[in-house]
């Protein structure tokens, strides 16, 4: 049994120092090499359709594509700093918080209105490397899953993760004011991801974990943000991210009935790294540290702040049902049920899975109106 030390690298999950202690190393390079340690797989099955709920996924996802330069109209002007006024707003400003004995004790609305503009820039730059480590991601299980069903999807989700990390490159590049290089803990997690051999931990790693979060972070943006293009790119990702989710919701169910206890064991604790590692990233230390205050003290008064709170622990809203759909929360001795419990997470097992809510996301007609005629 692995201790939180072997899995983590730390006892305490809540351990400031060692999250912080953790930063990007090589955001200068200009490329990040990691190996994927995995044998590309040909099967001489090609009896399409044995695996029924794979195969009408992939159906579906071949009249789904939307194309990001022609449906969306990327001739909105966005006023960023007014987006930031109008999110600050929404989020009922700071009330009457007490900022005495914090980093925060002498910021004017000019230093607010900064930190909600670099929250906005390091945001989509997160979604924006999210998407690439996806893209990546997916290309592997074409070639690592064993299942022609599953290649033929994967193959359709790489276009639709080309086009996410088009489409946040060009927000960022034509509507935002700054990038963000790559999360710390962002980046431990995708080179787990693609460094495990296993084609199934791809699958968890990014259809389960990160993908669910990604869709869970869209949805919640996507309800709050006033800014319509934006609003609108999300609506088109998130009808994509939900199909994604439930390939891999859908694919692990069959392939977890396979696998002996100490192998789910192993899967159940990749899990927890995985949201571990993802909650770690929303402190979003590298925001603080450019706002040029002290990252330390101003992170322990974020982590107190409960809108906060509430906030990030909605952001599993989808990966926990899913996590129970696959028998991950109470397998064995339900690991990963107390594991969850401890990050505050546990409340949301019984929503609905993605396997059963996809269809739910996908785009009208009209909505893909643009490129069909085009
Ligand atoms: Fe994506
Ligand atoms: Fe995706």
């Amino acid at each position: 049994m692995s201790t939180n030390e072997e899995i983590i690298g730390r006892a305490e999950i809540d351990d400031l120092e060692a999250i912080l202690a953790v930063s990007a190393a090589d955001v200068d390079e200009a490329v990040r090499a990691v190996k994927d340690n995995a044998d590309a797989i040909f099967t001489w099955d090609y009896e399409k359709g044995r695996r029924p709920a794979l195969a009408k996924l992939y159906e579906k996802s071949k009249i789904s594509m939307w194309n990001g330069e022609t449906d969306l109209p990327w001739d909105t002007v966005v006023d960023q700093e007014q987006v930031a006024r109008d999110n600050q707003a929404l989020n009922g400003g700071l009330g009457d918080l007490d900022l005495s004995g914090t980093p925060f004790h002498n910021w004017k609305e000019k230093e607010w209105l900064q930190l909600g503009m670099e929250f906005q820039n390091w945001s989509l730059s997160q979604f924006m490397h999210g998407e690439q480590g996806a893209l990546i991601c997916t290309a592997k299980i074409v070639e690592t899953v064993p299942w022609i069903d599953a290649k033929y999807y994967a193959a359709t989700q790489v276009m639709d993760e080309a086009r996410h990390v088009e489409v946040f490159a060009k927000y960022l590049d034509t509507k935002l004011n700054g990038h963000y290089p790559l999360n710390a803990h962002l980046g431990l997690l995708l080179d787990d991801i693609i460094e495990d051999s296993r084609w199934d931990m791809t699958y968890l790693g990014m259809q389960i974990m990160v993908e669910g979060l990604a869709l869970a972070a869209f949805g919640l943006m996507h309800m709050t943000t006033p800014e319509p293009l934006l609003k609108q790119l999300l609506r088109y990702v998130m009808s994509d991210e939900a199909r994604h989710v439930a390939f891999g919701v859908l694919s692990l169910k069959e392939y977890y009935e396979e696998l002996t206890y100490d192998e789910i064991r192993e899967r159940q604790e990749f899990a927890f790294e995985a949201a571990v590692r993802m909650r770690d990233r929303l402190l979003q230390q590298e925001v603080l540290a450019r706002m040029g205050i002290d990252t330390k003290s101003a992170i322990k008064f974020v982590m107190e702040d409960e809108g906060r709170q509430l906030f990030q622990t909605m952001l599993f809203s989808k990966i926990v049902p899913n996590c129970k759909k696959l028998g991950l929360l109470d397998a064995g001795d339900g690991w990963l049920r107390t594991k969850f419990q401890e990050l505050g997470v546990i409340q949301f097992e019984d929503l609905t899975d993605t396997s059963d809510e996809y269809e739910a996301f996908a785009l009208g007609k009209a909505e893909l109106g643009a490129s069909a005629t085009a």
